[in-house]
């Protein structure tokens, strides 16, 4: 079984959690894709009404276009579950997110959320957080001396750009600097550290968030709480 069939199987698995009346967090990436389109199906099959709350442009256009009603996180009070994807997590069930640059808002939402559910396939479980790169979003204004201070602090910070050489901008029109850092032994104290650096708006260490995460393994999708 492949990568995308992993995400598939996961996304598929994700919303049989979804209820009727749900007012559903919706992540971003290709893994959430598969999980809008499996929950598309439901609205369509079984007339199931649910709100969504997108955590990017990307899934809201999605989203809409399979007929799940999408309402912005200040137009609705609480959220029941946001199901999202997950570029690492460890065995403390920490996370890395932003590989998909949304981060800002999938962490927004999140912690504004009663559970919080993440699907990925295996290749994303880890002993140690670090080898994917860890992204920041960061305001433009002055950003050239945030990545000086950054590389200063042995960060290995590097802006992410896109194809056509031109900063990769988020939906907030921010930019996104990764780290590299092979390895974070202490996340929280670097999640201090960054929260401290003005001009970061928000980094993709997802700490202390997660309530389930579905994994796709190719004997099927494997629970862990
Ligand atoms: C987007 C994210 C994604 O959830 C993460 O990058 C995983 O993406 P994919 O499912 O495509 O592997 O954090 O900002």
């Amino acid at each position: 079984m492949n990568q995308d069939a992993l995400k598939a199987l996961v996304g598929q698995a994700a919303v049989k959690y979804v209820e009727d009346g749900m007012i559903l967090g919706l992540g971003t990436g290709s893994t959430v894709k598969y999980m809008v389109d499996a929950l598309g199906k439901r609205v369509a099959d079984e007339g199931l009404h649910i709100i969504g709350v997108a955590t990017s442009d990307r899934t809201a256009n999605q989203a809409e276009s399979l007929g799940i009603t999408i309402k912005n996180l200040d137009d609705v009070d609480h959220i029941d579950l946001t199901i999202d994807g997950a570029d690492e997590i460890d065995d403390n069930f920490q996370g890395i997110k932003g590989g998909g640059a949304a981060h800002l808002w999938e962490k927004i939402v999140a912690i504004n959320s009663t559970k919080n559910m993440w699907i990925v396939d295996e290749s994303k479980l880890v002993h140690h957080l670090g080898q994917f790169p860890l992204p920041l979003e960061v305001i433009p204004f002055g950003s050239t001396h945030v990545l000086e201070k950054l590389d200063k602090m042995d960060l290995h910070p590097e802006f992410r750009m896109n194809a056509d050489g031109q900063h990769v901008m988020t939906d907030s029109k921010n930019y996104i600097i990764d780290l590299h850092l092979g390895r974070i032994d202490h996340p929280h104290e670097l999640a201090n550290t960054l929260n401290g650096i003005v001009g970061v708006v928000e980094h993709g260490l997802f700490l202390d968030t997660v309530n389930t995460v579905i994994v796709g393994r190719p004997d099927g999708p494997e629970v862990l709480n």
